[in-house]
């Protein structure tokens, strides 16, 4: 089966739906996106969005704290174009209708994070991700030349090799994309082709990701040849709620941004020993600083204290955290909450340009999946989702000003079968998933070593190549799909790891302690050279 369009975009968070809100003017797009599109890493997003918007911040002040968040390995024209842009760009999103928290006198209710110097945080309480997205998607789903593939999944980007007359332009024609529902195999052809999938946090044992992040992008733009860069660093969101049932639910930097304490089990506040700004250090250091305390006290958990503010202004400012805090148990009015570190973000991707543009032509990358230069070595708090409007932008302006050829009439090959079968042996897959997911947690965590690394790369080679004949033998599934991916990610990221010989940002490694005197900014890994 086989259709068209003249832009593919595959992911429906910020990114994908604004741009595709902002292309459907003059094209027809095709969004599509692995279970019902209200299902993003930016539906969970609570902080917020970092954007300047009143005296006495300024565009000089969010530069500096992005800057030094990411170890000063962030591309400055990166980052100057994207604090920049931020207010414009907020200004969308309130004629789309997101509404942001303000306070009685009607301005913005300011949050402040980790590693910002000012309160500069838009934020809808902490369901910040969940008000965009609805707004964002009930815009799109106005849009008749916006057409939603919900439960598809895509299998691999159409390059050159599945041309029926091969060629070699470096050009990507859309992709294979999986009915997750009949288990048809589309081949969607596109003039542009977009990836919007978002990150890999379901990489680790324990991350505050949704099921859906599992690097799908990224392999599939390695799989085709784009560069891949900075996979290394990993950013585990200091403060995910320790509890078996919780599954790493976050609970959100803004908390700390009001006020709140970590603390050793004995009651010790401890950040102050670890960074001048206390609990409000970048997350790279914080992560670190509660990885070691656990290590050296045999702990489980540290506690994250928030009661110097009452009952009432919590259960306002943070209504889902309070409640799914009590819903376990925990009652942060009266007491600390148990907390550990979960991997939340992957601040390395597929390589772009200023422009968003990877290194194969018609191919697009943006938000969490891209590594545009932004987050250098650790990510600045909330500069995620203002990325991904920044670049969404920046892609449809590329695009409208100047529209590819048509690549409609050129002979794609049809997805082929081969010699497939149904599985009968499902449970490879389950053990598989597990195994990458422990082995990530337990050997390319928070701190590193090279025996460790070295042991997981051991590891996934055997897995990849198990994962390798399964996906010839039997016909795609979604678990397959996605466990195939994973364990790329898993590869790659180990990979980078293993290239960058130094500690800096989030890649700390026991036997390179130090940072280079020259650290290298992006740090590429590619299938083909
Ligand atoms: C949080 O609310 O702590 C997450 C915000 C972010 O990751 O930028």
């Amino acid at each position: 089966m086989s259709t068209s369009s003249d832009i593919l975009i595959i992911g429906s968070g910020i990114s994908g739906l604004s741009l595709a809100i902002k292309l459907a003017n003059e094209h027809n797009v095709f969004v599509v996106t692995k279970r019902e599109a209200m299902e993003s890493n930016t539906r969970y997003a609570q902080g917020g969005i970092a954007s300047v918007m009143t005296h006495p911040d300024n565009f000089d002040a969010h530069i500096q704290d992005t800057l030094e968040a990411g170890s000063h390995l962030c591309d400055p024209k990166v980052v100057e174009q994207v604090v920049c842009s931020g207010p414009a760009l907020i200004q969308e999103l309130l004629q789309a209708g997101v509404k942001f928290a303000k306070t009685d006198d009607d301005h913005f209710d300011l949050g402040r994070e980790g590693g910002h110097s000012e309160r500069r945080v838009l934020h809808a309480m902490d369901l910040t991700g969940f008000e965009i997205e609805k707004k964002l998607l009930r815009k799109a789903r106005k849009n008749p030349r916006i057409h939603f593939l919900e439960h598809h999944i895509a299998i691999d980007l159409i390059s050159d090799r599945h041309l029926k007359k091969s060629a070699k332009n470096k050009l990507i024609y859309g992709a294979y994309i999986l009915d997750k529902n009949t288990g048809k195999i589309l081949t969607l052809r596109a003039d542009v082709t977009v990836l919007a999938t978002g990150g890999a946090g379901k990489t680790y044992l324990y991350t505050s990701n949704p099921d859906i992040a599992t690097g799908d992008g990224i392999a599939m733009a390695y799989r085709a040849g784009c560069e891949i860069a900075n996979l290394e660093f990993v950013q585990f969101h200091p403060t995910c709620l320790h509890d078996p049932r919780a599954k790493s639910f976050l609970i959100s930097e803004a908390m700390r941004g009001e006020g709140g304490t970590l603390r050793l089990m004995n009651g010790k506040a401890f950040m102050k020993d670890y960074h001048k700004m206390g609990d409000l250090a970048p997350r790279d250091h914080v992560a670190r600083a509660i990885d070691f305390e656990l290590k050296k006290r045999g702990d489980r958990f540290v506690t994250l204290d928030m009661t110097h503010l009452d009952r009432t202004f919590l259960k306002e400012r943070f209504p889902t955290i309070y409640k799914t805090c009590r819903r376990y148990g925990f009652d942060m009015a009266k007491e600390a909450i148990p907390v550990v570190p979960a991997a939340h973000y992957f601040c390395g991707g597929v390589r772009v340009n200023l422009k968003g543009q990877t290194a194969l032509e018609n191919l697009y990358a943006i938000g969490e999946v891209s590594c545009t230069g932004l987050h250098g070595a650790n990510r600045l708090a909330s500069n995620s989702l203002l990325e991904g409007l920044v670049y969404a932008d920046k892609v449809a302006k590329d695009i409208l000003k100047s529209p590819p050829t048509s690549k409609k009439d050129v002979k794609v090959r049809d997805w082929d079968p081969g010699k497939a079968i149904d599985s009968d042996e499902a449970v490879v897959i389950i053990q598989n998933w597990d195994e990458v997911r422990r082995m990530m947690w337990n050997y390319v965590g928070i701190v590193r070593s090279t025996k460790r690394l070295l042991r997981a790369k051991r590891r996934v080679d055997v897995l990849l190549e198990e994962i390798k004949e399964y996906y010839w033998d039997f016909t795609p599934t979604a678990d397959l799909l996605e466990l195939r991916n994973l364990a790329r990610v898993a590869d790659l990221t180990i990979r980078c790891a293993l290239q960058r010989k130094e500690s800096i940002g989030l890649n700390h490694n026991i036997d390179y302690p130090e940072p280079k005197a020259k650290s290298k900014r992006f740090n590429v890994i590619r299938k083909f050279s």
